[in-house]
């Protein structure tokens, strides 16, 4: 993070190729010989929280902070992990598969699920080197998954492309991991487009991108409270909607998930649902009227709807889905009595973590002091405030050997380095 909450667009390029450099110097002091470098960035989401599992409508944007990883191929079907935020070392073996219950999982689930998709790998050394704080709902399961799924494709001959690699990172997290998120993360962190939203339908995965207005900045500003969504609480909620839908769905024709259900046929059958299914219900199909609408003021550069459309949202995270905490509730309403914000919500899954928030470039420079400050003074906490480049950064330079891997669209973010 950039804690100084200085904008970093002037200093990105230069500061990824030495990043680049004391990665590939790790590599060779570590394994000996040379590596090949890939990298994939985590996210903010503007606003649809806890819809993609509910097959419906989420705006996430790539964020400038990444996981990266060194790769080489070796013969043995084994693979070697190195994790340089952990400092640890981990292997596994591609024919007996084993959780381990750490961050190498995310390793291991993305190789195995890659290899029952139909890849084959030799066997690999790798090390890891992620910028995306952990825990933090900035999604660095995804940045990590989606590197690693590039790099290791990099290591065999078979093109995968970038939704296909999306769902294979997506089942590694919940069938190997235990985390049943949705599709988000990972999508995002395959297809995010440098300075734009990515507008997305997780029922038909049909997207669009949304530029962020030119005289606003997102900013996110970390609570520094740890969240954990392979813990319990996202998977209670997970079931919850689908509770939601079977007990609906006698009386709902064609109900097969709440992205089917109208707000006025939740009203209409509401007595149907206990009263904590009912809050989560209404929280879902009410984000995901939220997420339509916010695409339209977009369109139409209307930010002050935008911040009334996020503020809504996050009230409905906090009192219906009761996924966000004290400190994420605070960091909001601090945001909000700060000139030049349009709007602020928590982002991600919840329980600690970022908020994101919609400012007006000129007002950001302020508005990060002001609100590391008085956070600081209220909570006794140092929050960081990660300000993204003019306004998300890209690394546009790559992009040629990164779509020759892949075979996919240009512009996008897992990339070679
Ligand atoms: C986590 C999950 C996502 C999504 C969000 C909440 O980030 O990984 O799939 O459900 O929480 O919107």
């Amino acid at each position: 993070m950039n804690p100084s909450a200085t904008p970093v667009a002037q200093s990105a390029s230069s500061q990824s190729l030495r990043r680049s450099a004391e990665i590939r110097k790790l590599f060779r002091d570590l394994y000996g010989g040379d590596c090949r470098l890939f990298r994939a960035p985590g996210r903010i989401n503007l606003i649809g929280e806890h819809t993609d599992y509910n097959d419906g409508f989420v705006m996430p944007a790539a964020i400038d902070l990444h996981c990266c990883v060194a790769v080489a191929p070796t013969a043995n079907r084994a693979v070697e992990v190195y994790s340089t935020n952990f400092n640890e070392s981990r292997s596994f073996d591609l024919d007996q598969p084993q959780p381990r219950g750490d961050w190498s999982d995310y390793v291991q689930g993305v190789a195995i699920m890659l290899e029952k998709s139909g890849y084959h790998f030799p066997g690999a050394k790798m090390l890891i080197s992620s910028e995306v704080p952990m825990g933090s709902g900035l999604s660095s399961s995804a940045a990590l998954e989606v590197a690693a799924g590039v790099a290791l494709l990099d290591t065999q001959d078979t093109p995968c492309d970038r939704v296909q690699l999306a769902h294979i990172c997506r089942r590694a997290e919940n069938e190997f991991v235990g985390a049943r998120c949705g599709i988000m993360d990972q999508f995002v962190s395959c297809n995010g487009r440098a300075g734009n939203l990515l507008m997305l339908d997780c029922r038909s995965l049909e997207h669009s991108f949304l530029p962020v207005p030119e005289d606003a900045r997102l900013v996110i500003c970390n609570t520094m409270v740890k969240h954990a969504i392979a813990g319990g609480e996202y998977n209670i909620r997970r079931a919850q909607c689908d509770e939601g839908v079977r007990l609906l769905s006698c009386v709902v024709p064609g109900l097969s998930a709440l992205r089917d259900l109208s707000p006025e046929d939740l009203e209409q059958f509401h007595e149907l649902l206990p009263s904590t299914i009912y809050k989560r219900c209404r929280h879902v199909v009410g984000e995901n009227q939220r997420v339509l609408a916010a695409a339209a003021a977009l369109e139409e550069q209307d930010l002050q709807r935008l911040g009334k459309l996020m503020a809504a949202s996050h009230q409905s995270l906090r009192d219906d889905y009761e996924v966000s905490c004290p400190e994420l509730d605070l960091m909001v309403e601090l945001a909000n009595v700060v000139e030049g914000v349009y709007g602020a919500r928590m982002t991600g899954g919840g329980f600690g973590g970022c908020t994101v928030n919609v400012i007006a470039s000129d007002a950001v420079p302020e508005f990060a002091s002001k609100i590391a400050s008085a956070y600081e003074a209220r909570t006794g906490i140092v929050p960081e405030i990660h300000v993204s480049a003019s306004p998300l950064n890209s690394n546009s330079r790559f992009h040629q050997r990164s779509v020759a891997l892949l075979r996919s669209a240009s512009n996008d973010h897992a990339q070679i380095v």
